[in-house]
């Protein structure tokens, strides 16, 4: 999958502009504030209908009332037009191939990407729920069906959490756990299967791009340990005390979490800032290896990599498209050797 090209329209500091793209490797280059972030989350505002950080009318130019984006992107040779338009009254709309979007899972189930910004650091640092909300966005791309598990899920435990509180003897609560359990189960389920992928890639990634001397692992922790429906169910059942002097469900895939192994010992813990930035870089790139040639956003990931391992990020973003933002001036990515014939440059 490739994106041709895209125009913005008064998104963010962009007023009027249009960018052309190429199979491959795309530099987008420029000083700080230029505007770099802001085009890579336009792309992404594409392919999800929505910012990861900020709310639709942020995205609006300060001196515009609307904004339009119109993208063009390739699968296979099908090509798919992308348009948004978002305004200050509260008109929104999405449009792919003239039919109007209304959910994100049809976006998802669409366009296939990788997007990796400087706070994506925040996976290794972050609580459990950061790790979580990373894991069940993957999940979703890849199986789109299941944004709709995570939304029963989360109804079905705020019923039962909201049952535990206000709890009378007489109550039947069998009705959630018999729910939760079935949603929880096949969360639990993917979440184990993506995991394992992940972690495989992850240590092809940790070995090509950036270490050979140390180990990355990733391991899921689960709150139930269970191998099947019945099982989980029956342990949520054996919670029923706790979870009742607690006021809330304090096991299921609500509260799991998966860690971050470098040679056996928790990055959160032990790794230095350096290598929780390579160990974040090894997991977003691993990522695209869940998908068929997905498309790659890298924002600013070149900061404080040295010029082997950028290097390295560089030959293993051949396989895709991507489109990588970095503030360093040309002419010392020539000098480092990291701009050759086949990558093509945009300057902001
Ligand atoms: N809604 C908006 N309207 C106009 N300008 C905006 C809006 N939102 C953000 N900006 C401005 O856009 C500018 C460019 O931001 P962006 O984050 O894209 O820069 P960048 O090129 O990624 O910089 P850096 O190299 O520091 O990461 C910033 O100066 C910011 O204030
Ligand atoms: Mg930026």
């Amino acid at each position: 999958m490739i994106i041709k090209s895209i125009y913005l329209e008064n998104f963010r500091n962009h007023r009027e502009r249009f960018f052309e793209f190429k199979n491959g490797i795309n530099l987008v280059l420029g000083k700080n504030a230029s505007g770099k972030s802001n085009l890579l989350e336009a792309i992404y505002f594409c392919f999800c209908g929505k910012s990861f950080k900020a709310k639709d009318v942020n995205l609006i130019n300060f001196e515009s009332e609307y904004f339009k984006l119109d993208a063009s992107v390739f699968d296979n040779d099908f090509e798919h037009r992308i348009l948004c338009y978002v305004d200050r009254f509260f008109q929104k709309k999405i449009m792919v191939n003239e039919k109007r979007i209304s959910r994100l899972s049809e976006l998802l189930e669409k366009f296939r990407f990788v997007y990796f910004e400087p706070d994506s650091t925040e996976l290794v640092k972050q609580d459990p729920k950061v790790r979580r909300k990373f894991l069940d966005m993957e999940i979703s791309k890849i199986y789109p069906y299941m944004i709709k598990t995570y939304q029963d899920y989360q109804k079905a435990l705020m019923s039962r959490n909201a049952f535990l509180k206000s709890y009378d003897k007489k109550d039947i609560i069998d009705v959630y756990d018999v729910e939760l359990a079935k949603l929880g189960y096949k969360i639990y389920k993917k979440r184990e299967e993506i995991v394992k992928r992940l972690s495989e890639f992850t240590k092809q990634v940790w070995y090509d791009v950036f270490e050979h001397r140390s180990t990355i692992d990733i391991v899921y922790r689960a709150s139930i340990e269970s191998s099947s429906q019945e099982e989980y169910y029956t342990e949520l059942k054996k919670r029923f005390e706790k979870d009742i002097k607690f006021g809330f469900t304090t096991g299921g895939v609500h509260r799991d979490d998966f860690d971050i192994l470098i040679n056996s010992k928790s990055a959160k813990e032990y790794a230095s800032e350096g290598q929780i930035k390579l160990a974040c870089i090894a997991i977003y790139l691993a990522s695209a290896k869940l998908f068929e040639r997905p498309i790659l956003l890298l924002d600013d990931i070149f900061s404080e990599l040295d010029d082997e391992r950028k290097k390295n990020v560089l030959d293993l973003c051949r396989d895709y498209q991507a489109i990588i933002t970095s503030a360093e001036e040309k002419e010392n990515l020539i000098a480092a050797g990291l701009i050759e014939g086949d990558i093509n440059v945009v300057q902001l």
